[in-house]
């Protein structure tokens, strides 16, 4: 029997210039990305997209039948940010190419710069699925709305009442320092799965599986642009696909895990903590001290590979009230200032003048005196 084709769900995303300052996308740079995707819909590399931005990074929602990390796929993505970022060069964007670390492909848009969630899978008879694109913040802004999804019987009642999800999931997750992954079963090692997630600077789940039939069920990217490049290049604002309904969390479930505003890393010049504001997408425009982060997320029905959404579901009011508790939080944080925990310790810090301010200070440091 043939393997019934799978469909491959590929988000690539980049911040290749910001209007104005960080701020939101130009209509000109989303108008290169959509020719050129139209372009490659026609030559059938692709089965459809959607072009979208949440605040100043460009979304590339793709999809087709080449699987994973396909270096056509991949190579199509490249040339966009690319275009785009001539575009924010002749408009004068600010920071034109951002995110793009490399003057040439190499065959993998990932250690690139881009931020890359993929997943492939045979669709169901029905196959409801959420992308969740963020800006101001990094890729470990995931790991308490995944667990909460997929391993929290508070946020999803299907891990109790439903028998296709009662066994529960199993997570994939990358230590981003040392570049290895482990996969933790949930139930089971739930402790030890926390000890990693609570530490989202370092470990970042990017892929959840269904543990009976090790089904894909959520993907991430996990790219850290400031581990890849040594040096400030501003936040890897993470995207994050999720399958839901039919064995996954159901659609509501999935969204629940937003309803409360974490903090997460990011926000002004990428060196602060900051709650995590779920958003319509015409609101992801973050304003005040470059946030609070936003996250927005985008609803689609597959049908034989074609997009039909989306649905722009934080734009419901009742996510009216998380909104006003992240407002309450951000002022709250903001009356800190320059003081940790509202600036991120020294290590996570995109930005710091601790070596040349130390340098100049050398000599006035003395040994206590007993
Ligand atoms: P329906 O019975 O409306 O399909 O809803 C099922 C469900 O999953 C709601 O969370
Ligand atoms: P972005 O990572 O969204 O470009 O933001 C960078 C920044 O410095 C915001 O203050
Ligand atoms: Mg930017
Ligand atoms: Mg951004």
């Amino acid at each position: 029997m043939p393997k019934p084709r799978e469909i491959t769900v590929s988000v690539i995303k980049a911040d290749v210039g910001g209007w104005v300052g960080h701020a939101t996308m130009h209509h000109e740079l989303m108008q290169v990305a959509e020719r050129a995707l139209l372009v490659a819909k026609k030559s059938k590399l692709l089965v459809d997209f959607r072009v979208t931005h949440c605040g100043d990074d460009l979304e590339l929602i793709m999809t087709h039948t080449r699987g994973t990390e396909n270096p056509k796929i991949h190579k199509l993505a490249w040339d966009v940010f690319m275009k785009a970022t001539r575009k924010a060069q002749q408009l004068k964007l600010y920071a034109a190419g951002q995110d793009l670390l490399s003057d040439s492909f190499s065959g993998n848009i990932k250690g690139m710069g881009p931020g890359c969630a993929e997943m492939s899978f045979v669709e169901r008879k029905s196959e409801p699925l959420i992308i969740f694109m963020a800006d101001k913040t990094s890729p470990g802004a995931y790991n308490l709305p995944v667990f909460r999804m997929f391993g929290d019987p508070f946020n999803t009642a299907g891990l109790v009442i439903d028998p296709s999800m009662h066994d529960g999931f199993t997570f994939g997750v990358l230590d981003v320092l040392e570049n290895r992954e482990v996969r933790l079963s949930c139930p089971e090692e739930m402790y030890d799965l926390l000890v990693f997630l609570g530490a989202p600077s370092r470990y970042m789940v990017h892929t959840v599986y269904r543990k009976k039939v090790g089904e894909v069920a959520a993907a991430a990217s996990t790219q850290k642009l400031n581990l890849m490049a040594g040096r400030y290049v501003g936040k890897d604002d993470p995207v994050l696909i999720v399958r839901t309904q039919s064995g996954f969390p159901a659609v509501g479930e999935a969204l629940e895990a937003f309803a409360f505003p974490h903090l997460v890393e990011g926000w002004m010049r990428g060196s602060h903590h900051g709650p995590l504001m779920p958003v319509a997408t015409e609101d992801a425009q973050p304003t005040r001290f470059d946030g609070p982060p936003r996250v927005i997320a985008h609803g689609f029905q597959l049908n034989r590979g074609i997009l039909v959404g989306p649905v722009d579901f934080f734009g419901d009011p009742s996510f009216d009230l998380t909104r006003q508790r992240a407002m309450d939080i951000a002022d709250y944080m903001r009356r800190h200032g320059p003081f940790e925990p509202h600036r991120l310790p020294l290590a996570e810090m995109e930005y710091t003048t601790l070596p040349q301010v130390k340098e100049r200070l050398e000599k006035r440091f003395k040994k206590p005196k007993d």
